[in-house]
């Protein structure tokens, strides 16, 4: 039996971006083994660190679920999850499967059937765990990932607790991760953070959002603050207004139950824009300690101008979807989901301008929106610098000017895009958009990734800078509390306002239209 990742055979892929060494031994604990996102991001993304030999060659995975099933049935259920992302398109998929790589992970798995909320599964944990340490070398570090329902994730870091579990000495330590949503509003967010903490310390906790493991958000403080030329023009003085947007071509699928209480806003707002948001606007930190960059991110969102209750109307507008036409496919409204009320109140659109009240952005506004079935996929940010003055082109044939844009792409064709006008040849003044483009695909070689590679990689070595804090979440849900209070108070009496398919509900557009901008256009 191999045993040491070291030793399988390489893809070249894998010998091109190996550099990172391998994470300290440790068992990985996952809660929710037999779940969608275990077989979907987490087992794929630890499939690709084991091919990257970031792995120690003394990890080993346990998975606890209801599900009566023995290691051998859930390694047969893996399995087939893998061999499905093989060369086909969709959220990830493998053009290159290494067979050994993938029999020396399934060979590291074991499983425990158990019920969360029942004391003995934390005791037979326990005495597994006691095992490992001792025949597989895993030092007592324990890893455990609650990819469960989030009404658990108080509950098991108690039992876990209880349990002895999360107990750490000087040489092993004990994290655990904690799947999002965290909380569902303000109020249930502290509550849940100030139950964690009974249990844990806060080194202990990594809040996972998934978008920080994206390389091209990570990329944005790279390109902040590892050039000279682009920060000195990242201020109010510069830039005329910020544009975040996440339009996905995705409905809600099969998740209409858990999507009718959560909503467009609570899904992706507090959490994966504010990230985006964060990244772009945080000040910049001294150095990559976890702590110092996270201040620095929570003080953003601490700086965001608190909306009244009016404003919420005037300032932030919400959608549901209508039957239409999606990338060619004909699609229901979202009424007509399954497990989603046909007179459902629930938002799938959301579309806000948020003010951030500090030195560097006073004055310039970021409009953020995310959507589902949206006309195209994409996530991006864009930065509007201010306009040129028009006085040198007057009494040419140039009747306005330009705006010179910045375009972070995140996800699809990702990469930095840079609008600027440009004289067309000939004789007479008329000026074009010309766009300098940087695409990661031209220059580096993208590796298959779902994104959780490095968050979990970051976790087993400790690293916590790319999870969020106590106070960073709560800052993100204090800020949207008063939309989620004044729309609970106020039903939408025109959904569904906007058809599959299209950029949205016509309020989005008057939410710029207003302010003499407009939106990108989503094509
Ligand atoms: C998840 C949301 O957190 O993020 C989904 O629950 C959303 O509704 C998804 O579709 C978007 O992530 P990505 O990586 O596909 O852009």
């Amino acid at each position: 039996m191999l045993d040491k990742p070291e030793r399988y055979a390489r893809s070249k892929a894998a010998q091109q971006t190996a550099s990172a060494p391998a994470a300290p031994p440790c068992a990985m604990v996952i809660f929710g083994a037999a779940g969608d996102l275990t077989k979907r991001l987490v087992v794929p993304a630890l499939y690709n660190l084991a091919n990257d030999h970031r792995l120690a060659g003394e990890f080993r995975l346990v998975g606890v679920d209801l599900a009566d099933m023995s290691a051998e049935q859930w390694r047969a259920h893996l399995t087939d999850a893998m061999k499905g992302y093989v060369a086909k398109d969709g959220e990830f998929h493998l053009d290159d499967f290494v067979q050994t790589t993938w029999q020396w992970l399934t060979e590291q798995m074991s499983y425990l059937p158990g019920d969360l909320t029942n004391p003995d599964t934390y005791r037979r944990l326990g005495e597994h765990l006691a095992g490992l340490d001792k025949t597989a070398g895993t030092a007592g570090n324990h890893l455990f990932y609650l990819a469960v329902a989030d009404r658990f994730f108080g509950p098991a870091v108690a039992a876990l607790g209880a349990a002895g579990l999360t107990k750490e000495s000087d040489r092993q330590w004990r994290r655990v991760i904690i799947e999002k949503p965290f909380g569902h509003d303000f109020a249930s967010a502290k509550a849940l953070n100030a139950e964690i903490l009974k249990t844990l310390h806060e080194r202990q906790i990594y809040r996972i959002d998934h978008f920080l493991g994206k390389e091209t958000v990570q990329n944005i403080m790279a390109l902040r603050f590892a050039n000279g030329l682009f920060e000195p023009l990242w201020n109010r003085h510069q830039i005329d207004h910020v544009q975040i947007t996440v339009a996905e071509t995705v409905g809600v699928e099969q998740r209409g139950k858990f999507y009718e209480k959560t909503g467009a806003l609570r899904d992706m707002v507090p959490n994966h824009l504010f990230q985006l948001l964060t990244m772009t606007a945080m000040e910049p930190p001294i150095s990559f300690d976890a702590d110092e960059v996270r201040s620095k991110k929570t003080e953003v969102i601490q700086a965001i101008r608190p909306l009244d209750p009016e404003q919420v109307f005037k300032d932030a507008v919400r959608g549901q979807y209508d039957a239409g036409r999606v990338l060619g496919e004909q699609v229901r409204a979202y009424r007509q989901e399954p497990n989603v009320a046909p007179n459902s109140t629930t938002e799938t659109y959301i579309a806000c301008k948020l003010d951030i009240d500090n030195w560097r952005w006073a004055g310039v506004p970021f409009y953020l929106r995310t959507g589902k079935y949206m006309k195209s996929r994409s996530t991006e940010i864009a930065i509007r610098f201010h306009q040129a003055p028009y006085a040198l082109f007057r009494g040419t044939n140039v009747e306005r000017m330009h705006p010179n844009w910045m375009i972070l792409r995140i996800q699809p064709d990702e990469g930095i895009a840079l609008e600027f006008a440009a004289k067309r040849p000939g004789p007479t003044v008329t000026l074009d958009t010309v766009t300098m483009n940087f695409a990661y695909k031209t220059y580096f070689k993208m590796e298959p990734d779902t994104g959780y590679e490095t968050l979990l990689y970051d976790c087993m070595i400790g690293d916590a800078t790319l999870f969020q804090r106590a106070d960073t979440v709560e800052a993100g849900w204090q800020v949207v509390q008063p939309i989620l209070d004044a729309w609970a108070n106020n039903p939408p009496r025109d959904f569904p306002n906007y058809s599959a398919g299209s950029d949205g509900p016509a309020a989005a557009d008057a939410l710029l239209t207003c302010d003499g901008r407009a939106w990108r256009s989503l094509d």
